[in-house]
């Protein structure tokens, strides 16, 4: 069986960074030890100078087939994905057609086994119609369920209160929920028509999708998991006034309530809509600065147990329509440990934070199985990482397929160098390698 050893890196994991040695053996981690002597077969990595981190486990995604592949595929994201070292997705059901059967569950799940090189997971899609699906498909075949509490891309709204009540009290799945009020958000929106008909500039966005949309939203859903008993994660946190919502009382493992944020609401603010247009416009929407400050500090207390991407590419033409019709989203899985790291350096966190958000978290939330820790017996979901080689985001080495970044330009402060999927390298220093496929997470069930 094929053996990597990688020697004198700095490991991060578990709350702790110290140099060992870890050798991969075929599809895991083998050993990890103060100082392995190779004996001759392995191929020996010197990573002196270099930090070995488990590989992301982005939660939140969106690789647009079927249906959408116009504008990204599950082959060309994650390339994107572990060339950014992300080795393991889940992700989300507003696809054409919406994966809310067990069908189209299957589907996706063969698609990704031919096309996907790093490992992957799904989420099954909730609607107002579909409560029978929910209750009877095979759970063993997605990560959870996923809800929009408010309308985005692909038409999933979920706004009939009694089929809400019904889908929270009718499983153990972990509920991902998109929580921005309906109601508030087309009010803000008429408003702004009426006063500027479908050019609104983007800057009024984070008014239209507003902290009030966001707030009624999640304390709405989390009313109603605590009235349900519902394991309910709440996605893509976007306001200081939400963070007070979740508590950090309890372990990850206990909480029933949880929260995630984005590497896109860490990272911009408002001060970025006059340069960045609509590329940064999002759902929901990227704000102030003050609210920007009070998710990092909600993520380094606990409040906020896990960092993704939202990863959600369209087209470059499709984004610079009117504001009324350039849809929200855009592409991240590349640069968001880049990002992270950059963070770290700046003081923003800690790299022990960043792997346990990144990491270990959707790991423990998901309850996946052998992945998200640097743990011997773990599968070899690896990144060396270079924290002192800084890199410029340039769209000639964008490998998201709609070619375009909100990033493009950005000097990031730390260099992906290579990543490991199931023990095998498929990225090395700027070049994917087809070394193998990703394999389907499994859940402790
Ligand atoms: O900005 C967003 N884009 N937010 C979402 O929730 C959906 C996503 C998409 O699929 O385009």
């Amino acid at each position: 069986m094929k053996e990597i050893l990688i020697q004198n890196a700095q490991l991060v994991n578990e709350g702790k960074v110290f140099q060992k040695d870890l050798l991969i053996r075929g599809e895991k981690i083998e050993k990890i030890e103060d100082s392995i002597v190779p004996l001759g077969h392995e191929k020996c990595i010197d990573a002196t100078g270099l930090h070995l981190l488990p590989g992301w486990i982005d939660d939140q995604v969106h690789f647009r087939e079927p249906g959408l592949t116009h504008k990204a595929t599950i082959a060309s994201e994650s390339r994107a994905a572990v060339a950014g070292g992300i080795t393991s997705f889940i992700e989300m059901p507003n696809t054409q057609p919406q994966t809310t059967t067990q069908k189209a569950l299957e589907d996706k799940l063969q698609v990704a086994a031919k096309d996907s090189i790093a490992n992957y997971g799904f989420l099954f899609g909730g609607t107002n119609d579909n409560l029978k699906e929910i209750k009877s498909f095979d759970t063993r075949l997605a990560a959870g369920l996923k809800l929009f509490l408010g309308s985005s891309t692909g038409n999933m709204l979920v706004d009939n209160e009694e089929v809400l009540r019904k889908i929270f009290s009718s499983t153990d799945l972990p509920i991902a929920v998109h929580c921005e009020d309906e109601s508030t958000i087309t009010e803000n929106l008429e408003q702004h028509i009426d006063q500027y008909g479908d050019d609104i500039p983007i800057e009024k966005h984070p008014e239209i999708r507003s902290e009030a949309a966001c707030y009624r939203s999640s304390s709405r859903a989390i009313e109603l998991a605590k009235a349900t008993g519902a394991r309910l994660h709440v996605f893509h946190i976007s306001t200081a006034v939400e963070t007070a919502l979740f508590s950090n009382t309890q372990p990850l493992s206990e909480k029933k309530i949880t929260a995630e944020v984005c590497v896109h609401h860490l990272w911009f603010s408002e001060e970025d809509y006059p340069k960045k247009g609509p590329l940064i416009k999002w759902n929901p929407a990227v704000k102030k600065a003050s609210d920007r400050e009070a998710l990092w500090k909600a993520l380094n207390e606990d409040k906020i147990d896990i960092l993704a991407t939202d990863h959600a590419p369209h087209t470059l033409e499709e984004k610079q329509n009117p504001y009324t019709k350039a849809p929200s989203g855009g592409p991240l899985v590349q640069h968001a440990y880049p990002a992270l790291l950059t963070a770290v350096k700046q003081g923003k966190t800690s790299l022990e934070k960043l792997v346990e958000k990144a990491c270990h978290n959707p790991a423990i939330l998901f309850k996946i199985q052998n992945r998200g820790f640097l743990r011997q017996g773990y599968y070899a979901d690896l990144v060396l990482v270079d924290l002192q080689k800084k890199n410029t985001v340039a769209k000639e080495d964008l490998l998201y397929q709609c070619g375009w970044s909100p990033f493009e330009g950005t000097t990031f402060e730390a260099s992906i160098v290579k990543t490991f999927v199931n023990g095998n390298l498929v990225y090395n220093e700027g070049e994917i390698l087809e070394s193998a496929l990703g394999k389907k997470l499994t859940f402790e069930r």
